[in-house]
């Protein structure tokens, strides 16, 4: 299993070099991540290159086995290139270009920057092709990161155009699927049609949708000229990109994951206060984008910051969220950074050596888990997580969405999460998934606030439940087509016959309000059970009430529905609702549909399990600060420690198991 650092020898005097090495090799790392900010070295001037520091970089980590993938450098473009070329700079939604100084700030469209990116990408594979440390290559860094998903500049209006006059054919295709007879802005020409800048008012949503797509598509086209380079000059070298997750929905992923070998991602807990749940969603999405194990490219090794500082990971977090990740799917860990940089603008981000390059407590653990993966990783890197239940993330939904919330405190990812965290917490796993995937090998789909509805995507589904399967749908489903113009028939639109249901009325609540819900079947619970944000009045059409509302002028009126249709099920929830609300909905669905947890834990104690074929690796993970008592199914053994467990077995505090 490959475990490292992120590492700027650019940043150190050459005679550290070697230390650094050393002491890598010392902490188990087997692979570092090089010169994705290092472009001015690599290039100091227009077409003159100097790989020859870099060279003497990886002699010394050669010399102690460690291996390197390569960051093209593409996200922090030098000073000569820019002074030449001041319209490579990117232009924000209000009109404005960005200045020079900080990374991110060029426009991935310009022909100029992607033709200076060509030479560099080129220049670099031609060297390292052969090179026998190197083996794969990260592109670029974050796309979309600092707001830099979309650019309004010349070159990107006129790209636009091209790609709706690709998209529609025609202006009366587009003038139709727009509406543009809205505030009259019908066009006769492809050269009227604006970008969609910030203004006091919204744009058109169906043209505000589509700048999104296309933005989303230029950077997946950015990166595809650089995959392209490295697969024809390096055809034995991996591709990635390192994505992020905690909510960015600004690019469609799935897209930007289709080029590439494998997705990687940028794992920073402490700046979401490390809640787990959040970390496994995390690495549960970062999953779903290829539908494939991944990397960790950059795992939190210290305090991060930029101005001010966020809390230290405490003692045993590191490993721990880096046995979580595994837990999750990744077959690879690279920590940033090696050593806390002493200039620049992440002075503050801290990696697992601090500024003055000596070892102590955060080095130490590091290296505790290098020698852990040394003995135990080959034995689960490649395993799968093999999910039963799966979660439908839409990039069209998320992206419409983000231009009409609908309701001020509605978030697309956060709503997902409600339905996540209640398995979660059960320890079934989740796949999160494109609504084209193959659904038959789920026994449940989620398919929450599926707001964008093709009807491909309502056939797909149909045909999954009239089979046999289970799919839950909720609030807004269907309300979108997919030009962004809201459906004319009784919503839930086209899957209303499936769901034996139509929406009545909807209320968007404000911020303090809450409505009773009412099981059809009453339990005893502690918490009550409620209704927020959001609430549809439901009118069955032949579909089952589960849930009413206790309250508001609909008080007695359906808020959740059961239908049957064909083999399967369709489950309509009209509200968005309260955790407990959710647990006992996923508790129904759960037995409903036979899905078993992997274990009963107690909370705060995770468990997931990778399958290698036949042989199933079930991590423990107890994210406490205290000692949990966990009760195996038979006698299992831990390959961490190599002790046999069975009966109630207690898990120190941040401590994991791997049981087989
Ligand atoms: C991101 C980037 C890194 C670095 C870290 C810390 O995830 O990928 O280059 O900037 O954050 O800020
Ligand atoms: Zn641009």
């Amino acid at each position: 299993m490959y475990y490292g650092a992120d590492y700027y020898p650019e940043h150190w005097p050459e005679e550290r070099w070697p230390t650094d090495a050393e002491m890598m090799a010392e902490a188990g790392l087997n692979l570092v991540r090089l010169a994705e900010f290092a472009w001015t070295r690599l290039e100091p001037e227009p077409e003159r290159f100097d790989f020859a520091w870099l060279d003497r970089a990886i002699e010394h980590l050669a010399a102690r086995g460690i291996r390197v993938v390569l960051g093209t450098p593409t996200a922090a473009p030098p000073a000569w290139l820019v002074r030449q070329h001041p319209e490579v700079l990117r232009v924000r939604a209000d009109g404005r270009r960005v200045h020079y100084g900080h990374r991110r700030n060029v426009c991935l469209v310009s022909p100029v920057y992607r033709h200076y990116t060509t030479r560099i990408v080129r220049a670099m594979a031609a060297h390292y092709r052969d090179h026998p440390s190197v083996i794969g290559w990260q592109i670029d860094n974050e796309f979309g990161c600092h707001d830099s998903a979309r650019c309004y500049c010349e070159a990107c209006q006129e790209a636009f155009r091209e790609w709706l006059a690709a998209r529609y054919g025609s202006l009366d295709a587009l003038n139709r699927a727009w509406g543009t007879d809205f505030w009259s802005h019908t066009y006769r020409a492809w050269e009227e049609i604006p970008l969609p800048y910030a203004d006091a008012l919204p744009a058109n949503p169906g043209l505000a949708l589509d700048y999104r797509r296309f933005a989303s598509d230029a950077n997946v086209a950015f990166q595809r000229l650089q995959v392209d380079i490295l697969r024809e000059l390096c055809p034995s070298h991996f591709v990635t990109h390192n994505f992020m997750a905690n909510g960015f929905q600004e690019l469609n992923y799935y897209d930007l994951a289709r080029d590439l070998d494998f997705v990687s991602w940028d794992n920073y807990p402490d700046l979401r206060r490390s809640d787990p749940a959040q970390l496994a969603f995390n690495h549960t999405c970062i999953r779903g984008w290829k539908g494939a194990n991944f990397w960790v490219m950059e795992e939190e090794s210290g305090a991060p910051g930029t101005t001010v500082i966020s809390p230290n990971p405490r003692p045993g977090d590191i490993r721990l969220w880096s046995y979580q990740a595994i837990a999750h799917g990744a077959d690879a860990i690279v920590y940033f950074r090696w050593r806390t940089c002493t200039f620049g603008a992440e002075q503050y981000w801290h990696g697992i050596l601090d500024h003055d390059g000596r070892p102590r407590r955060r080095y130490y653990e590091v290296q505790r888990m290098g020698r852990e993966l040394q003995r135990i990783g080959g034995q689960i890197v490649g395993s799968e997580v093999n999910a039963q239940v799966a979660l439908i993330f839409d990039w069209d939904t998320a992206f419409a969405f983000q231009i009409q919330p609908n309701n001020a405190s509605f978030d697309y990812f956060e709503h997902l999460k409600r339905y996540f965290v209640a398995f979660y917490r059960r320890n079934v796993p989740v796949d999160i998934i494109p609504w084209s995937a193959d659904l038959r090998r789920y026994r449940l789909v989620l398919a929450p606030a599926l707001y964008v509805l093709s009807p491909e995507a309502a056939a797909r589904l149909r045909a999954y439940v009239e089979k046999g399967g289970t799919v839950l749908f909720d609030v807004r489903t269907g309300a979108k087509d997919v030009y962004n113009r809201v459906a004319e028939g009784p919503l839930p639109g086209l899957v209303a016959d499936l769901c034996g249901v139509t929406v009545d009325e909807y209320d968007s609540l404000g911020p303090d309000v809450t409505v009773p819900l009412v099981f059809d079947a009453p339990i005893v619970s502690p918490q009550k059970l409620l209704a927020h944000t959001w609430c549809e009045v439901l009118a069955p059409q032949g579909a089952k009430v589960l849930v009413r509302y206790g309250g508001q002028y609909y008080c007695g009126q359906p808020a959740v529905t059961v239908n049957c249709y064909g083999k399967g099920r369709a489950v309509y929830v009209g509200a968005i609702a309260n955790a407990p609300a959710y647990d006992r909905l996923v508790d129904e669905l759960l037995s409903s549909t036979g899905v078993q947890p992997l274990l009963d834990t107690p909370p705060g104690v995770e468990v997931t399990a990778r399958w290698q074929g036949q042989k199933r690796l079930l991590f423990v993970l107890n994210h406490t600060g205290t000692p949990q008592s966990v009760s195996l199914p038979g006698e299992l053994q831990d390959l961490l420690t190599g002790q046999r467990l069975s009966g109630t077995a207690v898990l120190p505090p941040k401590e994991v198991w791997i049981l087989v």
